[in-house]
């Protein structure tokens, strides 16, 4: 995954099956950086906007996009005020390979839950530890147990898919 940002037809296959067609209703992608997730979004028919800290990510978002497609917006998902964002609340909050880097993931998991609509589903793409080589470079980049757990625990439906190296999560409040 590292080097190839953009999200695989599985990835955007097991996407589609767990948050189903969008038919418009809003979905946020937190942690945009090129904005490959919030475009797959886009196509399932959900109203997108993409987010960002890095300037350069919302550039890199906005100069491949041609033609329609998600909203992008510079902003710091852990500190910014989430009444800023364009819906009070969201049918899908995503979130890929941006959970490991959270300082205090407690607390970004409480603002995700503020900003998902009832019976919306937060999606997240995270590596897990041990799933590469020892020697293989980007071993630091999987979630640990603990990680997991805080990432699973007070949500009330819990789904998991596999793809080669990350796990995607569906939590439902
Ligand atoms: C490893 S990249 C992943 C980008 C994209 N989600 C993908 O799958 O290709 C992590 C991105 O998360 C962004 N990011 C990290 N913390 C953030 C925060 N608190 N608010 C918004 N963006 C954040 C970084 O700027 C970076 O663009």
């Amino acid at each position: 995954m590292p080097g190839d940002r953009e999200v695989t037809s599985a990835g955007a296959t097991l996407l589609a099956d767990h948050v189903g067609p969008g038919r418009g209703r809003p979905a946020l992608d937190t942690g945009t950086g090129e904005g490959s997730l919030a475009r797959r979004l886009h196509q399932l028919g959900y109203r997108t906007t993409g987010i960002d800290l890095a300037p350069g990510a919302i550039a890199a978002a906005r100069d491949t996009q041609h033609g329609e497609g998600p909203a992008w917006h510079l902003m710091d998902f852990t500190s910014d005020d989430l009444g800023a964002l364009p819906d009070p609340a969201y049918a899908v909050v995503a979130c890929r390979l941006v959970y490991r880097w959270t300082d205090d993931k407690a607390a970004f998991l409480d603002r995700v839950r503020q900003v998902l609509a009832p019976g919306g589903t937060f999606w997240l793409v995270t590596e897990l530890a041990g799933r590469r080589q020892a020697d293989d470079l980007y071993r630091h980049l999987g979630i640990s147990p603990a990680e997991a757990e805080i990432l699973t625990a007070c949500w009330s439906v819990v789904g998991t898919a596999d793809l080669d190296v990350p796990r995607c999560y569906a939590l439902r409040p």
